[in-house]
This record gives C-alpha cells, sequence and structure tokens, in this order.
C-alpha cells in the first residue's frame, strides 16, 4: 500500500487558472518521489494540500490508507493530525535556541520521555552530520547546516510522510550539490517516504526514486529518472530535462519503434518513435546536446553541418552548429575544444536520440 495517494486532486484558487488541475500519483512506502516543474506549475499548491495548509477543491488525499481529504466527503483532517514532516525553502529554524533545542522541540509536544527524546535527537544529528553542533546556537551555522538542522527536526518523530519543498534552493552552488547527495543517503537510511518537489532536473534524477514531471497544475509523466530521460513522454517532458534542440521534418516511413523524417529539401533521416504518429505527421524531433556528435562519417543520420559558435567551459565545451538552417546545441566532454568556428564538418544523430513527437505549433525553440 502506498503511503501517499492523490487521485484527481484540483485545487482552484479564487483568481486565475487552476493551480493544480486533475493530479493523481502516489507515493510508495519507503520512496522518493520528486515532482519536476517549472515555476508556477503547482508544486507548491500540491505539497500544502497534501499537508493541510491549504484546502483542495475536489479530490482525494489519502495517508497511510486514511483519506485525509475529500471535500466530496466533507473529509478534511488538519495538518497537525496528519504525521507528516515538512522542510521548506527558507531555514525554518529558531534563531533563538541551539542546534540541540531545534531538534527536540518536536518531541516535547509529543510528550516523549525526556531519556527517549535525549537518545532520538543524538541519533539524527549522527545522520545529517551535526553531532558536533549540537550545542551550538542556530545562528551560528552556515546555511547548509540549518537546513541539515530543519531536515532534522522534520524527522526525529519519524513521521510517516517527509514533504520537502526545494529545501536546497537558498544555498550556494558548491553546498548544494553536497547536501543533494547526502539528503538521498540520509533519507534512504530512515527508510522515509518523501514526496520533494523542484524546479531543478539534476536534483531530480539524483533524489528520486521516480520522477513525475509537471506543467500546469497536470502530470505529464511519471516514472523512473530513466524513463523520463530516456523516454519523455512528450516534448515538454524532452526540453525540460534537457533535449534542448529541435528539428522539423515530416514522418514519411515507420516501422516497429523507429521512423524516418524528411526534414526538408530531401534530406531524410531515421528516428525514435516514443509515441503513435501517422504518416505525413508534421514532426518535432528532440535531440540531447549531449548525443549529437561532430566529425563523425559512420553510421546511420550523418550530415554537413557547421560550426557557428564555440563555448569552452574547461571540462566540456559546448559548440552551436548550423544544420538544416536550425541552430543546434552541440556538448562535447574533455577539457580540450576540439572544433574551430567556421568549419564545414558533419554531424551524427543516433536515431534512439532522435525523439518524434506530434507538432502542435510552435514551441519555446523557435
Ligand atoms: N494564494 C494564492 N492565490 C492565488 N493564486 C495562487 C496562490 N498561491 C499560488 N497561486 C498560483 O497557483 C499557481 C501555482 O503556484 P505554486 O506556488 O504551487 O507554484 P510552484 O510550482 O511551487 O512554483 P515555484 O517553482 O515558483 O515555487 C501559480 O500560478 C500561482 O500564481
Ligand atoms: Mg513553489
Amino acid at each position: 500500500m502506498a503511503t501517499l495517494e492523490v487521485a484527481d486532486l484540483r485545487k482552484q484558487f479564487s483568481i486565475g487558472r487552476p493551480a493544480i488541475d486533475g493530479l493523481s500519483f502516489a507515493v510508495p512506502a519507503g520512496e522518493i518521489v520528486v515532482l519536476l516543474g517549472p515555476s508556477g506549475c503547482g508544486k507548491t499548491t500540491t505539497l500544502r494540500c497534501v499537508a493541510g495548509l491549504e484546502h483542495p477543491t475536489s479530490g482525494e488525499i489519502s495517508i497511510a490508507g486514511h483519506v485525509v481529504s475529500s471535500p466530496e466527503r466533507g473529509i478534511l483532517v488538519p495538518p497537525r493530525l496528519r504525521d507528516l514532516g515538512m522542510v521548506f525553502q527558507s531555514y525554518a529554524v529558531w534563531p533563538h535556541m541551539t542546534v540541540r533545542q531545534n531538534v527536540i522541540y518536536p518531541l516535547k509536544h509529543r510528550k516523549i520521555a525526556r531519556a527517549d527524546a535525549g537518545r532520538k535527537v543524538d541519533e539524527v544529528l549522527e545522520l545529517v552530520g551535526l553531532s558536533e553542533y549540537a550545542d551550538r546556537p542556530v545562528v551560528a551555522l552556515s546555511g547548509g547546516q540549518m537546513q541539515r538542522v530543519a531536515l532534522a527536526r522534520s524527522i526525529v518523530y519519524r513521521p510517516q510522510l517527509l514533504l520537502l519543498d526545494e529545501p536546497l534552493s537558498n544555498l550556494d552552488a558548491k553546498l548544494r550539490l553536497r547536501l543533494r547527495d547526502d539528503l538521498r543517503v540520509i533519507l534512504k537510511q530512515t527508510g522515509m517516504t518523501a514526496l520533494y518537489v523542484t524546479h531543478d532536473q539534476a536534483e531530480a534524477v539524483v533524489l528520486g526514486d521516480r520522477i513525475g514531471v509537471m506543467r500546469d497544475g497536470k502530470l505529464l509523466q511519471i516514472g523512473s529518472p530513466d524513463e523520463i530521460y530516456n523516454r519523455p513522454a512528450d516534448l515538454f517532458v524532452a526540453n525540460f530535462t534537457g533535449a534542448t534542440n529541435e528539428l522539423i521534418g515530416t514522418l514519411v516511413e515507420r516501422s516497429g519503434g523507429f521512423g524516418v523524417v524528411d526534414f526538408g529539401d530531401g534530406r531524410r533521416g531515421e528516428v525514435a518513435l516514443l509515441h503513435a504518429l501517422n504518416l505525413g505527421d508534421k514532426v518535432r524531433v528532440a535531440l540531447r546536446p549531449e548525443n549529437i556528435a561532430i566529425g563523425k562519417q559512420d553510421g546511420v543520420n550523418i550530415f554537413p553541418a557547421r560550426v557557428v559558435d564555440r563555448r569552452y567551459q574547461g571540462t566540456q565545451t559546448v559548440y552551436d552548429i548550423d544544420l538544416f538552417g536550425r541552430r543546434l546545441e552541440v556538448l562535447e566532454l574533455g577539457t580540450a575544444a576540439r572544433h574551430q568556428v567556421g568549419v564545414e564538418t558533419s554531424v551524427s544523430l543516433p536515431r534512439e536520440g532522435c525523439w518524434a513527437y506530434r507538432d502542435t505549433g510552435p514551441s519555446s525553440y523557435d
């Protein structure tokens, strides 16, 4: 049985379009599910509905098999009775208290014997790597350490579900990466069920057992990171997870999971078909910058191209190439920038990495 079940959830604020529009998903016990999507897509509203801080317009939310919210049935369990922990973007710690006082606070409210409480606090401080800092005032900590305190405080009473709303976004880049990696280890060690929301795709991949991609209050796809990255359900998911290049054409052949697209002027390429398309359909082909190879002469989908710009980034180089009159980005790993701007060369587009989707009008990449 899943720890969290959300069924056909809707939230309509007094103004604007629905913030959440028919959202359904489950978080199985012990799993980390990450909701990933751009600003305004409804991530925080979803978390707040699960927490009971926001009242949904319709739909049902169940935690550990108990319905905690169902406007249709007149059920609305208050937040404090939902047995969950929350970690927010801002460091929600009490500045006038020490680390230990912050972390023990929720246990006092739960009337847990002092010796037990002390042991639980020690355990959880060890887990988040703050044992040495137990008696420091939290104002004397770094941002990353404060966020560890917030995390410790929300898991010390072992809630059945942990909700995290972009907990790393206030940290500087280096700390963010460290805590991101640590967070997964910590959550997995506790065996906690967690719902984590972010707009950062790298965070989603590292942390999530499953990722749900949201847009405009709707869930577009939910699956393992591998599924989301290698079989994106639609163009938005492909773009949002980094397949930022697009070619436009017409589907002219189809067999099994692959097809042939005419890109105009008789230039044809083989593509992967991840969803049903008809011959003659106008398609957009999404491609990851790291899946395009410059200078390769053999294999399928070899086309002449020109290097028009390059940006050396130390451990990788990003090139802009002109292909069929469109600008594509190509990323090459390595500390050497191998191609000169202005050269006429060839590129190879592996067909497994060319995903064709029905063209439903201009996208942000036109
Ligand atoms: N109290 C409110 N009243 C009216 N509209 C709201 C309210 N809270 C949120 N919204 C709207 O609901 C939509 C979803 O907001 P939400 O905060 O859930 O987005 P988000 O995905 O968390 O974005 P971000 O990544 O910027 O945090 C937005 O269009 C927002 O303007
Ligand atoms: Mg938000």
